[in-house]
């Protein structure tokens, strides 16, 4: 029996959440350079998202670039801002014909001209698309996006928009960049590391979070579909009892 055979279709998490992890460690073990780790990242996310969309997830975010990640080596940066434009002038077709919608969520100010211009653009062609919204976190940290929310609750408080004491979880879950997508009920990191890096940390609240060894170029269907069984397994409480639970059930 395959881990898809597994899943139950009726439970499946809404949003999947996954911190792509491991390609540089994958191409130093073969002697390689970092970026061809990243070069075969690609062939992985093209996997997991087929498997998420086959699967009947709704909502799948990847983490691809952090905030952080803009103080690597100059040269590895750009080679990953050259990978994002060739995965998307070549995958964008494709995200089309499975009906995958493509959101980008980060400080896109910060990227170059022609990256932020092809990513509009796919966010644009593949708008329609309804089986699958891929959310592609990109030059995104969670303080940073924290922080935002913050500065524009405070301007709408000073405009008289808003009154402080009408200011609620949910104000603020509106004002962060995945505002009215479900908050993800579980989050993958892959090769071992086991933090949280900045990442949606007002969402994760309560996450399930799974940690595997595989290093991300690794990481393929199967895998995936390992990560959802096991999430199925847990007991989601949100604070209550197991008895509770089990009575609402
Ligand atoms: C994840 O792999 C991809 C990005 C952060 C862009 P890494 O590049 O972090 O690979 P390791 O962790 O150094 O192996
Ligand atoms: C987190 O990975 C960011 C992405 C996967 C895009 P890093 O490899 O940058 O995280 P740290 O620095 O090890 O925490
Ligand atoms: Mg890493």
């Amino acid at each position: 029996m395959t881990f898809k055979d597994q899943i139950d279709k009726s439970r499946l998490p809404e949003h999947v959440a996954i911190i792509m992890d491991g390609n540089g460690r994958w191409a130093r073990r073969r002697g390689q350079e970092r970026v061809f780790g990243h070069h075969r990242g690609v062939k992985a996310v093209r996997k997991v998202v087929e498997a998420a969309a086959e699967l009947g997830i709704e909502y799948l975010t990847l983490y691809a670039f952090s905030t952080e990640n803009w103080n690597r080596p100059d040269d590895e940066v750009s080679a990953l801002m050259d990978i994002m434009i060739e995965s998307l002038n070549v995958e964008t077709k494709s995200l089309v014909d499975q009906q995958i919608s493509l959101l980008v969520i980060g400080d896109l100010e910060r990227l170059s001209d022609n990256v932020r211009a092809r990513l509009l653009e796919t966010m644009r062609v593949t708008s329609a698309g309804r089986r699958l919204k891929l959310i592609v976190a990109l030059s995104y940290s969670s303080r940073w996006e924290i922080a935002e929310a913050c500065r524009r609750i405070a301007v709408e408080a000073r405009e008289g928009r808003i009154s402080t004491d009408q200011i609620t979880e949910d104000t603020v879950s509106a004002f962060l960049v995945t505002s009215g997508i479900p908050d993800p009920a579980m989050m993958i990191r892959t090769s071992g590391e086991k933090r949280i890096s900045n990442f949606l940390l007002w969402q994760l609240a309560y996450a399930e979070l799974y940690f595997t060894e595989k290093l991300w170029p690794d990481f393929g269907k199967e895998d995936f579909y390992k990560a959802v069984a096991d999430f199925q397994k847990r007991e989601r409480r949100y604070g209550k009892t197991s008895e509770q639970i089990a009575e609402n059930r």
